[in-house]
């Protein structure tokens, strides 16, 4: 099931957030006396104001999930028609005038309305957020305020909001509501401050880009042949790039992790789609449409190099799959397909001299097209010789710096 995340721009996009808002607060939780009106939306002021941005997460074609993002432009903000948050307001303007002799720009995050069925889907909510602190960065706001639903404040403190008083009754809607607040530059570490600290350059350069896909195993992200608008960062998770031969057998060409782009070569030529794409294990990609790409690529000359560099890694790679399919034997496939597996690993954070494929065995022989059982035994091998750790649900490569790498190990098998 593949869920889309972005900001409602169009008349339509901006009627399903307001009609999720409705369908959440007065049809399923009876908020605002069920806001019996003939439309089925709860639309209000901040709406209509210039620095407002609805996200919207669409499952398929079904609105399923917003969240709104305003920044403050002179006639208050959403949270402050529930809480007073002059005295907040006071002493952080004074303290960060202080401190770094410019105003401090006040935003909020608010009308969270997450539908039943996909309220257990945390991945959902956490891509709307993370949007939301995007937004708040790239609008440049420094504090962010929130009247939250008090079912709802662990969530907000895990993403480092604090409460700045009780909980209150509010009559018209019928629900607790707690004040938090935090800073826009927590909200943007917690969402994207691993990213700060290491150098995967297409994703920090579109980290905060304004859609995001969520994939479960085995979605289909586009087929080739088919025409093409957009292009593809890997936030989390694996995606494998494949082509399907006439009588139907399917060839992996490459897979790809964390920080890797895919779906550009359409985008540069024009042409169909050159290879089909679909996830391995649960993924989030951040969507990068034509003009934002190309867009960055005539702006920044570098971007041009590091693409060069992506397309001569890939035609070596091909060059090498064209010598394993020459070839033939699992024992080389197999080889292969580690080493792809290896290049797209994520560093374990608790144990950062290894790193972690997140797939299954099965997944492994499906994607190198070979034998389970084959799969299996070289993996016990190289379990043996320490050079991987495994179980049903990933491959944990072992810190290779003065060992022999797994390739070694596998040509070492088969001679
Ligand atoms: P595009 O042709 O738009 O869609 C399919 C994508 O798969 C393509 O862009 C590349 O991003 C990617 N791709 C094509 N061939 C390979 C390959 N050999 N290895 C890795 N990725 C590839």
């Amino acid at each position: 099931m593949t869920v889309r995340v972005k900001v409602a721009s169009s008349a339509k996009e901006l009627e399903d957030v307001f009609w999720v808002r409705h369908e959440v607060y007065a049809t399923e939780e009876g908020y605002f006396q069920g806001a019996k009106d003939d439309k089925q939306m709860i639309v209000d002021e901040f709406d209509a104001l210039p620095m407002v941005a609805n996200i919207i997460a669409y499952c398929n074609d079904e609105p399923v999930a917003t969240l709104r993002i305003n920044l403050d432009s002179g006639q208050g903000l959403p949270p402050e028609e529930y809480y007073d948050f002059s005295a907040y307001r006071q002493r952080i303007a004074r303290e960060w005038f202080s401190e770094h002799g410019t105003q401090a720009r006040f935003g909020s995050a608010g009308m969270l309305a997450i539908r039943k069925p996909w309220r257990h889907r945390r991945d959902v909510i956490r891509a709307m957020f993370k949007m939301g602190a995007g937004i708040g960065h790239a609008w440049e706001g420094t504090h962010i305020i929130a009247s939250i639903n008090a079912k709802t404040a662990e969530m907000y403190k895990r993403i480092g909001f604090e409460a700045l008083g009780e909980q209150q009754w509010v009559v018209e809607i019928g629900e607790y509501i707690l004040p938090m607040a935090s800073t826009f530059r927590a909200f943007y570490y917690w969402a994207f401050g691993d990213l700060l600290e290491n150098n995967s350059t297409f994703l920090n350069l579109f980290s905060s880009r304004f859609q995001r896909l969520l994939l479960g195993p085995d979605d289909i992200i586009f087929r080739e042949n088919e025409q093409a608008t957009e292009a593809y960062v890997i936030d989390s998770g694996l995606v494998r790039i494949f082509r399907t031969g006439s009588g139907g057998n399917v060839l992996t060409l490459g897979t790809l992790g964390r920080g890797e782009l895919f779906g550009e070569l359409s985008l540069i030529d024009t042409k169909p789609r050159s290879a089909s794409a679909a996830s391995i294990s649960n993924s989030e990609l951040i969507v990068l449409d034509r003009e934002d790409f190309i867009s960055e690529l005539q702006k920044n000359p570098a971007r041009t190099h590091e693409i060069l560099q992506i397309f001569a890694e890939r035609l070596r790679r091909a060059d090498e799959l064209a010598v394993v399919l020459a070839n033939g034997s699992p024992v080389i496939k197999m080889e292969y397909a580690l080493n792809d597996l290896r290049r797209s690993a994520i560093t374990d954070g608790k144990r950062p001299s290894t790193s972690i494929a997140r797939i299954s065995p099965l997944e492994v022989a499906r994607n190198a097209g070979i034998d389970e059982a084959d799969v299996r035994e070289f993996l016990n091998r190289l379990m043996q010789q320490g050079v991987i750790e495994y179980n049903e649900h990933q491959i944990r490569f072992m810190d290779m710096s003065d060992a022999p790498s797994a390739s070694d190990e596998l040509a070492e098998h088969h001679s």
